[in-house]
């Protein structure tokens, strides 16, 4: 990431976004035990304006045409054909400036969050959906700034809801005063889907797209929708979504807390687990993967 603009690099690394969103929806568990509160709504912390000005890049460049044009390049996959566990090395590639001694690698979020899921007895589809589910983010090392990559997603095309964290910075985003895309529905119909809704461009769509021959219904929603804190967390954009989004939203919201409050100091012991991931990449996934 050092090669990259700085312009595009507010945050020191990928993880003060996740950081970020752990002190706007804290661990309901840990508030009840010992850290309390204020550690987690610390917003005195320098990393809040880092992942504030993140956000103002998010928010300003999110635009209809700017997610079309995304779409048309990286869903041609014509960049990388790897196996998952090559793709793995390559994604451990994104290292952290700000502190690598403390921080664990990529691989190792994607295993905690899968061994929590595991642990709690989940179906193995939804334990592989937590070990792929960041996977996207090799956007990064495709040259991709920050603000494409991760942040919450939301849908472009029509109004942005006041849910979405920073709501402030759309008003500088070209799409803000469009008369086609600044109206409730903007270019979609009242209750269309989610799946005829274009959302903001970065990691959860483009593992979706990635994954989408290979997983159940309900780990593609995982995948796919991860991010969209506006409508999984609080509730917006109801006007969007149908009957079936509303089945798959209960799976969404299960999934959350494996990813946000799976954080271990402790790495897992890779070893012993290996023989069981192996398996498991091998019953769903082909050998190859196209990125
Ligand atoms: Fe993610
Ligand atoms: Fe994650």
């Amino acid at each position: 990431m050092s090669t990259t603009n700085a312009k595009n690099t507010p945050l020191a690394s990928l993880d003060e976004w996740e950081d970020d969103l752990l002190r706007r929806y804290p661990d309901p568990e840990t508030i009840a035990t010992s850290k309390g509160t204020e550690e987690y709504r610390n917003y005195e912390d320098p990393q809040r304006e880092t992942v504030k000005e993140f956000y103002r890049l998010n928010h300003t460049f999110q635009t209809h045409d700017f997610v079309m044009k995304k779409r048309a390049d990286f869903l041609k996959f014509n960049r990388k054909e790897m196996t998952v566990w090559d793709a793995f090395d390559f994604l451990n590639e994104l290292v952290d400036d700000s502190d690598p001694d403390t921080d664990l690698d990529q691989f190792q979020h994607l295993l905690q969050t899968s061994e929590a899921i595991r642990r709690d007895g989940h179906p193995d589809w939804m334990v592989l959906t937590g070990l792929m589910h960041d996977m996207g983010k090799v956007l990064c090392l495709f040259g991709e700034p920050q603000w494409a990559v991760v942040g919450d997603t939301f849908p472009v095309g029509c109004a942005y809801s006041d849910k979405i964290v920073y709501p402030e910075f759309f008003k500088e985003n070209p799409d803000y005063d469009n008369p086609r895309y600044s109206t409730k529905l903007g270019v979609y119909e009242a209750g269309c889907g989610l799946r005829n809704v274009t959302m903001s461009w970065g990691h959860d769509e483009y593992i979706y797209q990635i994954m989408k021959d290979h997983l159940p219904e309900e780990g593609l929603y995982m995948l796919r929708y991860h991010s969209f804190y506006a409508w999984h967390r609080e509730g917006a954009y109801e006007y969007l979504t149908d009957d079936h989004d509303k089945k798959m939203l209960k799976w969404v919201k299960m999934f959350n807390p494996y990813d946000l409050y799976s954080k271990n100091p402790e790495p897992p012991d890779w070893k012993k687990l290996q023989p069981y991931y192996e398996n498991l990449v091998k019953s769903y996934l082909p050998s190859t993967l196209k990125f």
